[in-house]
């Protein structure tokens, strides 16, 4: 069995699967109210949290899958990017376990985990995964679309500037929703109707050249909607809950509109699949408009259990199954906050 461990960020996760991504337990230790009153992430925080948490988690986790340390054969654990305080407790802490049990050490890209999650299920095997796909990374930190052939993944487009989570944290942050904003934006738009009309956001401009995204522009028009029209948590329940279901739809039309962009822009032959991964993609809205756009091409859609959609060690276990051939000697492994 393979052992993961994801602490790139705010969640200590400690997974254990087969070899044919089988997830076996998948413990998520989630720091979000640690980190609330400050409104985003403290880095030294999370660093203290982790090493209270993964040593607890990793017994916890082996009790889940019903299995013993001596059935641990290899370890993966997230090298990077992420913050560095935070990976260091990750990666000493599998370095030691490899060391100790004398089993190989396989260090994953945190994206790479993403990448491919929309591929794991529930129970059982993971879906078998294609030799292309599209692949939509849309996360706190991340809004990119990737060309994934053989497991190798090419860059389509990024963001220009802030990316999509990080747009709903911080307007959600403005108007005084608790931290992460993403869940928070859904939950009060659903009670309310998007009428760009009274709430005119704007709606950025491409040169027809450009594939990327862009949301410091409907950040800047959300903050000042919010302002002129006093749109607060505590305010006017109807103003809120459609200010956050304009809002929404704005960040996703703008995500439909560059996908479509990108897929334009594909030669012939084009992929048939189309993933999308990371915290955002565990939006209800923006998972039916994915599904609709890819239903009228004709595409395969997956969409990743909610589960796997915010940072899980699961993922991380899955993409080093993928890339077995990178164990390396624990001692060499080295936690990098950016990753080339
Ligand atoms: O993948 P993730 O856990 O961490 C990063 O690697 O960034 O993603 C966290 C992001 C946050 O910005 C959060 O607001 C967003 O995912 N998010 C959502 C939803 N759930 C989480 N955004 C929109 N709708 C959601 N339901
Ligand atoms: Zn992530």
């Amino acid at each position: 069995m393979l052992l993961a461990i994801e602490t790139s960020c705010d969640e200590t996760s400690v997974a254990l699967l087969e070899r044919n991504g089988t997830v076996r337990a998948n413990l998520i230790a989630s720091q979000i109210e640690r980190h609330q009153p400050f409104g985003g992430v403290v880095p030294e925080i999370a660093s203290r949290e982790h090493l209270q948490h993964l040593f607890p988690l990793l017994t916890r986790a082996l009790g889940h899958a019903g299995a013993k340390w001596s059935d641990v054969e290899g370890i993966a654990v997230t090298a990077g990017p992420g913050l560095i305080g935070a990976l260091l407790v990750g990666v000493a802490g599998a370095q030691g376990l490899a060391y100790g049990l004398g089993v190989p050490l396989i260090p994953v890209n945190h994206l790479e985990g993403h990448l491919f999650s929309a591929y794991l299920q529930k129970e059982g095997a993971a879906i078998p995964m294609p030799a292309r796909f599209l692949s939509m990374v849309i996360s706190g930190g991340h809004s990119s679309i990737y060309d994934v052939k053989a497991g190798v993944s090419t860059m389509l487009n990024r963001t220009r500037d802030d990316a999509i989570g990080e747009t709903f944290d911080k307007v959600a942050k403005f108007i005084g929703l608790p931290y992460p904003g993403g869940p928070q934006i859904e939950k009060f738009g659903r009670e309310g109707s998007a009428d760009p009309k009274r709430f005119p956001f704007p709606v950025p401009q491409f040169k027809e050249e450009s594939l990327d995204f862009s949301y410091s522009g409907i950040k800047a028009g959300a903050i000042r909607l919010a302002r002129e029209h006093g749109i607060t948590a505590t305010g006017d329940a109807k103003s809120l809950a459609d200010f956050c279901a304009t809002f929404q739809d704005a960040l996703i039309a703008q995500l439909i509109d560059r996908l479509d962009a990108v897929w334009r822009r594909i030669d012939e032959p084009k992929p048939t699949e189309i993933a999308i991964a990371g915290g955002v993609a565990a939006n209800g809205v923006l998972r039916d408009r994915v599904a609709r756009w890819g239903g009228e091409r004709g595409l395969i859609v997956r969409l990743p259990e909610k589960r796997y959609c915010t940072d899980n060690a699961a993922m991380i276990g899955f993409a080093a199954l993928q890339r077995e051939g990178s164990a390396t000697d624990p001692r060499r492994v080295i936690a990098r906050s950016r990753v080339h």
